[in-house]
């Protein structure tokens, strides 16, 4: 493998996940505490009101990203931390917290990259409507502006709004995600209105580097029956290009908005569209879909009973591959990330572009002290060669961040997935260094 020497290597994390300490300092209710105190929404009646106790340990967090030798750490703040109600005032506490966690990775020479919206809405912007409301939007753009005042001085990289496709339709069609309602026409709303406050927001930051950060699947048809290439452009199409266009061209596609019978107006297509520097990209797995009739409903199903995320698409089946799968059901293909990386070089060829996620769950042990997750550092390495592969072959790819740093919530699935190159024993906080974390440093402080 080849990397440039600036390449960017990290790891990411997101707020709800690990920080726990859900009402300390004066943070407000978000979506997922409603959601997650409701019974049968989280496998075992997980919540993160402890998680994995970031708050309180974050400097022995930044100590571990330090001693691996992270280039740089991927984090997002939470919007009711920073202000409780999701307008108005703002809470000086939430603000320090990330203060103190950007100045202590600043002092261990990692950079620190911030994401403004991973998931967790304030419950009061949720009761006027949620993302459905358009002017969520407008109240995500202040939010963000505060943000940036308060920690432009420190930090360079800003992503907006991470993966509003699961924010939409896990959130509002399939209720798998919170806040956990299945109204499919609203969903499609919601991914508007998640792409505008990208916009929106984008436009505010002015003086920093700011990406959108998507989540793309590369789909192929199940054969070359046309029902089935049919699928896999409407999958393409609502999975990708809707965000993928949005963002990068300012217009959405026509085959899409069909698809799902809406259309929305020139001006707010612009709004989405505005200038960005570059785009994070998560990335987990491919799709193969069929759409003749009588198919299997999903390859990632999710874990407790819920709806569709696929508006207008209900029809279409995700067929397995016979791919090797990771703990979560997904299957394992590094060729997907290159492919999915040529085809962003090909569609959008001026933005450069960033891995914010990858990696994968499996059912790790802890014996002896140690984790020896073995599939999971194939895993690293086979989609680290695609990267080195895709930049080869002329992709501006600039960094690339593991997905996670350490186990955590892993929302409607709860503890029960660990994605970490950090095994957290949940009931002594205490952090173990998996093999794969052994390797990812080795390879970054040889790269
Ligand atoms: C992504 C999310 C991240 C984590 C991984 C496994 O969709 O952004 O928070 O849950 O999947």
């Amino acid at each position: 493998m080849k990397f440039p020497a600036n390449f960017v290597w990290g790891a990411a994390t997101s707020a709800y996940q690990i920080e726990g300490s859900t009402t300390a300092d004066g943070r407000g209710v978000s979506i997922w505490d409603t959601f997650t105190a409701q019974p049968g929404r989280v496998v075992a009646g997980d919540h993160a009101q402890v998680a994995i106790d970031h708050y309180n340990r974050y400097r022995e967090d930044v100590q571990i990203m330090a001693e691996l030798g992270l280039k740089a750490y991927r984090f997002s703040v939470s919007w009711p931390r920073v202000q409780p109600d999701g307008a108005g005032r703002i809470n000086a506490k939430g603000l320090d917290f990330y203060r103190r966690l950007t100045d202590d990775l600043l002092e261990h020479g990692i950079q620190p990259w911030l994401t403004l919206y991973h998931w967790d809405l304030p419950q009061a912007l949720e009761e006027a409507g949620g993302w459905p409301n358009r002017d969520t939007a407008y109240r995500f753009a202040d939010y963000a502006e505060a943000v940036h005042d308060a920690l432009k001085d420190r930090v360079h990289t800003w992503a907006t709004v991470n993966e509003p496709w699961c924010a939409a339709f896990l959130g509002y069609a399939s209720g798998e995600h919170a806040p956990g309602r299945r109204e499919p026409a609203q969903a499609v709303q919601a991914a508007h209105h998640l792409n505008l406050a990208h916009g929106l927001a984008a436009r505010r930051l002015t003086g920093s580097r700011v990406g959108g950060c998507v989540n793309l699947y590369p789909v192929r048809p199940a054969s070359d029956d046309p029902r089935d290439v049919d699928a896999a452009r409407r999958i393409d199409g609502a999975q990708n290009r809707f965000f993928l266009d949005g963002l990068l061209k300012g217009a959405y596609p026509q085959d899409v908005l069909d698809d799902w019978g809406v259309s929305f107006s020139q001006e707010d297509q612009e709004l989405v569209g505005a200038p960005i520097d570059l785009l994070l990209i998560n990335y987990y797995s491919p799709y193969t879909v069929s759409g003749a009739p009588g198919g299997k409903a999903s390859a990632s199903a999710a874990p407790t009973d819920t709806g569709s995320p696929w508006v207008g698409n209900e029809h279409v089946s995700f067929l397995g591959d016979g791919l090797p799968t990771t703990s979560m059901g997904w299957e394992v293909e590094p060729d997907g990330l290159k492919r999915t990386l040529l085809r962003l070089k090909r569609d959008y060829p001026a933005i450069p572009l960033v891995v914010s996620e990858n990696g994968a769950a499996y059912d790790d042990v802890l014996e002896d002290g140690a984790v020896h997750d073995t599939e999971r550092v194939a895993f690293l390495e086979g989609h680290l060669r695609a990267c080195s592969e895709a930049i080869e072959a002329g992709v501006p790819l600039e960094g690339y961040f593991a997905w996670s740093l350490m186990d955590n919530f892993e929302w409607a699935w709860g503890y029960g997935k660990r994605f970490g190159l950090v095994y957290v024993d949940f009931p002594t906080q205490k952090r173990i260094l998996k093999d794969s974390a052994h390797w990812y440093s080795r390879t970054i402080m040889s790269a």
